[in-house]
C-alpha cells in the first residue's frame, strides 16, 4: 500500500513539486492511468447541472469496478458510495464530496481531452472533484479509515440546489464530518489552503420592483416616478457596505440589472432592480438581508412608489470550523509536507453549496492549487480554464488521508490513536 504509509514519517517537502510527487506516488502507475482516462472521459462529455446523466453513470460504474460494493444514485444525478472502514466498532461515518456538474460555456482550451458538446464545458474543474472523490474511494479501499467512509458525487453544485437535495434524500444523516475541496489555478500543483475561517462568501440574489404611476414624460408632477426612485435606491445601496456594515467586514452589494422603461419620452409604471449580495460570516449575511428590505422600502416611500423586496435564498458562507479544520491539516501536513500548505491571501466572494454541508455538520473546506509549474493564472468559469493532471493526486490523496485522520479523531477524541 505503498507510498501512503511513507508519507507517515516526518520528512518535510521542500517545494510544491516534492507534495506533487509525494501525492502522485500514493498511486501505482496502473491506478493513474485508470483514474486519469477517467477524468479525460468526463471532460470531454460535460453535462449541465441536474442533467449529469452519463457522469453519474459513468461515475457509479467506475465505483463498482474499484469494488465498492455499496454503491447508489441519489438526488437524482448523485451517486454515494459506503467504503467500509477497519473497526468492527460501529463509528459515526464520514464523508468526501466531490461535485460533477459542468457550465455552458465554450471550451478554448485545445486540449486533447477538450469538450465533445458544443457550449459546455469542465470551466470549473468539477471533472477532477468528481474523479478525486473516485480516487479517494480506491485509497480508502486499499487503506480503510477506522470508521465507514462516504464518497459522495454532487450534481447541480453550479447552480446552489444540488447540496440540499443531497442532504433532503438523508444519505449524508448519520454523518459526523465532510470534506470537499475546490481546484484553484492561483496555486501550483502541491500547494493547498486549508485553514479555519471564512472561505467562501454567501451569495444571496435579490430583485426589488418599484411600481409608481406611469405618464408623459412632458408631466412628471402628475405620476409617481420609478425611474428616479430606482435611481436613489442604486445609489442608497452602495451605503450598506460603507455606512452599515462593520469595515472589518467583507461585504459587497452589487446591482446587476435595472430594467425600466420602453421610451424616451414615457416615465413607466414599473421598474426591476436585481442583485447580488455577498458576505462571509452569517449574522453580516442577515444584517445584509434586514437593511436592503429597509432602505428599499424607505427609498420607495420618499419617492411615493411602491417597493416589492424578494430575496432568492443562495449558499450561506463557508467558514471552515475548528477541530475539523485542524484534522484536515494534520492530513496535510502529513501527506504533503508542512510547506504545502499555504495561507489564502484575501477572502473569496464567490459561493460555494458545500456550505450547506457545513450548517449540518462538521467539516472543512479546501483549495487545490492547480497550476502546472510555469503556468498561467486562469480564472475559473473561463474557456480556456483547466486544472493540471497533478490535481488529480493532490486532491485524491488529501481527501482519502483527510477522512483517515478525521475518523481516527472521531473514534478516540482525545488520543493521538
Ligand atoms: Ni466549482
Amino acid at each position: 500500500m505503498g507510498a501512503l504509509s511513507t508519507t507517515s514519517t516526518t520528512t518535510t517537502a521542500t517545494t510544491a513539486g516534492e507534495a506533487a510527487r509525494r501525492a502522485r506516488d500514493c498511486f501505482s502507475p496502473q491506478q493513474r492511468q485508470w483514474l486519469g482516462a477517467l477524468r479525460e472521459d468526463l471532460h470531454r462529455h460535460p453535462e449541465l447541472s441536474l442533467h449529469e446523466q452519463r457522469t453519474a453513470d459513468r461515475l457509479e460504474r467506475a465505483l463498482r469496478e474499484l469494488g465498492a460494493a455499496d454503491v447508489r444514485r441519489i438526488a437524482g444525478t448523485g451517486v454515494v458510495a459506503r467504503i467500509p472502514g477497519r473497526s468492527r466498532e460501529v463509528l459515526p461515518p464520514v464523508a468526501v464530496r466531490g461535485d460533477i456538474d459542468a457550465l455552458p460555456i465554450q471550451e478554448e482550451t485545445g486540449l486533447a481531452y477538450a469538450s465533445e458538446v458544443a457550449g459546455v464545458m469542465h470551466a470549473c474543474g468539477h471533472d477532477v472533484h468528481a474523479s478525486w472523490a473516485v480516487g479517494a474511494a480506491m485509497l480508502l479501499l486499499q487503506e480503510p479509515a477506522c470508521g465507514d467512509v462516504l464518497v459522495v458525487l454532487q450534481p447541480a453544485e453550479e447552480i446552489g440546489t444540488g447540496a440540499l437535495e443531497v442532504l433532503r434524500s438523508g444519505a449524508l444523516d448519520d454523518v459526523a464530518a465532510i470534506f470537499g475541496a475546490h481546484v484553484d489555478r492561483r496555486w501550483e500543483v502541491g500547494q493547498v489552503v486549508v485553514q479555519e475561517g471564512p472561505l467562501a462568501a454567501a451569495t444571496d440574489e435579490f430583485d426589488v420592483v418599484l411600481t409608481g404611476g406611469g405618464g408623459h414624460g412632458a408631466r412628471p408632477h402628475l405620476t409617481r416616478d420609478p425611474i428616479v426612485a430606482g435611481a436613489a435606491l442604486v445609489q442608497a445601496l452602495q451605503t450598506l457596505v460603507s455606512r452599515r456594515v462593520d469595515p472589518g467586514e467583507p461585504a459587497v452589494v452589487t446591482v446587476g440589472s435595472f430594467q425600466g422603461g420602453a421610451a424616451a419620452n414615457v416615465i413607466p409604471e414599473r421598474v426591476e432592480l436585481r442583485g447580488t449580495l455577498r458576505s462571509c460570516s452569517p449574522l453580516v449575511r442577515q444584517q445584509l438581508i434586514d437593511e436592503l428590505r429597509q432602505l428599499s422600502q424607505d427609498v420607495a416611500r420618499a419617492h411615493r412608489v411602491d417597493a416589492e423586496v424578494r430575496l432568492h435564498g443562495g449558499t450561506p458562507p463557508i467558514v471552515n470550523p475548528a477541530p475539523a479544520t485542524g484534522w484536515a491539516r494534520v492530513a496535510a501536513t502529513r501527506l504533503l509536507g508542512a510547506q504545502a500548505l499555504v495561507p489564502m491571501p484575501e477572502v473569496n466572494m464567490g459561493g460555494e453549496d458545500f456550505a450547506f454541508y457545513l450548517e449540518r455538520t462538521a467539516g472543512c473546506f479546501v483549495r487545490v492549487g492547480a497550476r502546472e509549474p510555469g503556468g498561467e493564472v486562469i480564472g475559473a468559469h473561463t474557456p480556456r480554464f483547466h486544472a493540471d493532471l497533478g490535481a488529480l493526486w493532490v486532491g485524491s490523496a488529501l481527501l482519502a488521508e483527510t477522512a483517515r485522520e478525521a475518523s481516527r479523531a472521531l473514534s478516540s477524541p482525545g488520543s493521538d490513536g
